[in-house]
């Protein structure tokens, strides 16, 4: 990525690899399904599909 001093992102997206999204820094999670929203810092999100715990990673992700 360029270095480019004027742009200041507050909430960063990591494809960690065989595993989940994570995400921090400053934003909000809105899971409309439960009606929830939050500010939490740091999420795990589960981009496999075998988490018991959706949409948050559980590390089922490691068990083959
Ligand atoms: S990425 Fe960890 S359980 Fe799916």
């Amino acid at each position: 990525m360029d270095e480019n001093k004027e742009f200041r992102p507050e909430a960063e997206v990591e494809i960690l690899e065989s595993g989940p999204l994570r995400i921090s820094g400053n934003f909000i999670l809105k899971d409309l399904k439960r009606g929830d929203e939050s500010a939490p810092g740091e999420v795990f999100l589960c981009r496999c599909g075998k988490s018991n715990n959706k949409p948050f990673c559980d590390d089922s992700h490691k068990n083959k």
